[in-house]
């Protein structure tokens, strides 16, 4: 039997199949709509000095448009991971703000701030999914910021979000994989459905903290080709660090370049130049 198993019961995916349901006009399994233009994130004067005392990011700038697609290099140790954690909240900047989607975090706290991160979604090297749970129960798990109830906090999942799920699951071309335990899945299938899982959140902004660097060569592909689709055409605001400088060129808008915890360059892909990149691991760039 396929189903959602929950603390408090069982949501039964048997009634349709998640193909008919998304093929036959549903409500909750359209195409998503795009987002509307301009600015989704704004990171002003960001400094991140870590309690030790080390100085993870100075002073960094960097705005990302609706439908950008742009790509972090820089050596290990350079601050990329530093500067994702401090865009969505799981470090505290020292100095310096972040907008997104208008609003300055910041200024927030409590509820406001909670409902203000909500178009933020963060995707890293490992999907860390459920593997007991179905496919699709990871991908609901997404929409558990909207749904704050006693049931959702004992694990149920909101049956209303089951279609819109299986939607996001189509976007990312695995749906036909729903009902199968997330255990059993590749690497580069577990890496889609946390996209996936990531789009139930309805992100204006996705970051991704090297989300190819345990793939193959063909499923880092696929999922770079997932995330340009999805700036493209559903014009989220995409932030990708990766450490293949190749990819990076070949499917980014624009690249920027961390060298010591400072922004060396920001520019369009197809301006920057090897000797760019070179410099960005070069023996005194760590
Ligand atoms: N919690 C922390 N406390 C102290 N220093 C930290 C902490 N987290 C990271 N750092 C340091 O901050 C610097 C930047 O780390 P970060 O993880 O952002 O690098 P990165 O560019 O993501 O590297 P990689 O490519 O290896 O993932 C490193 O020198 C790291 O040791
Ligand atoms: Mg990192």
């Amino acid at each position: 039997m396929n189903t959602l198993s929950s603390a408090s019961g069982d949501i039964s995916l048997d009634q349709a199949s998640p193909f008919a349901a998304a093929r036959s006009g549903i409500p909750g399994t359209e195409p998503r709509a795009g987002l509307a233009p301009g600015v989704k994130l704004t990171v002003r004067d960001l400094t991140m000095r870590y309690a030790n005392g080390h100085t993870a990011l100075r002073n960094l700038n960097l705005s990302v448009h609706a439908g950008e697609l742009v790509v972090a290099l820089g050596s290990n140790g350079s601050g990329k991971s530093t500067f994702m954690k401090c865009v969505v909240g799981l470090n505290r900047p020292t100095t310096g703000s972040v907008e997104v989607a208008g609003r300055d975090l910041a200024a927030l706290s409590g509820e406001a701030l909670r409902q203000a991160r909500l178009p933020l979604a963060l995707i890293s090297q490992n999907a860390n999914l459920v593997k007991r749970r179905s496919v699709l129960a990871n991908v609901c798990c997404g929409t558990l910021g909207r749904h704050r109830t006693l049931a959702t906090a004992f694990g149920r999942l909101p049956h209303e979000e089951i279609q819109p799920a299986q939607t996001c699951l189509d976007e990312v071309g695995l749906l036909h994989l729903a009902g199968q335990r997330a255990g059993t899945l590749s690497g580069g299938q577990a890496q889609r459905v946390a996209v996936a899982r990531a789009l139930a959140q309805r992100p204006h902004v996705l970051l991704a903290d090297e989300p190819v660097a345990s793939l193959d060569p063909e499923a880092a592909d696929e999922v770079m080709r997932l995330l340009r689709r999805l700036a493209t055409e559903d014009g989220l605001a995409v932030v990708c660090v990766l450490h293949q400088p190749e990819l990076a060129t070949r499917y980014a808008d624009r690249l920027i370049g961390l060298r010591r915890g400072v922004l060396e360059f920001d520019r369009p892909a197809s301006e920057v130049t090897s000797q760019q990149i070179a410099s960005l691991y070069s023996a005194e760039a760590s």
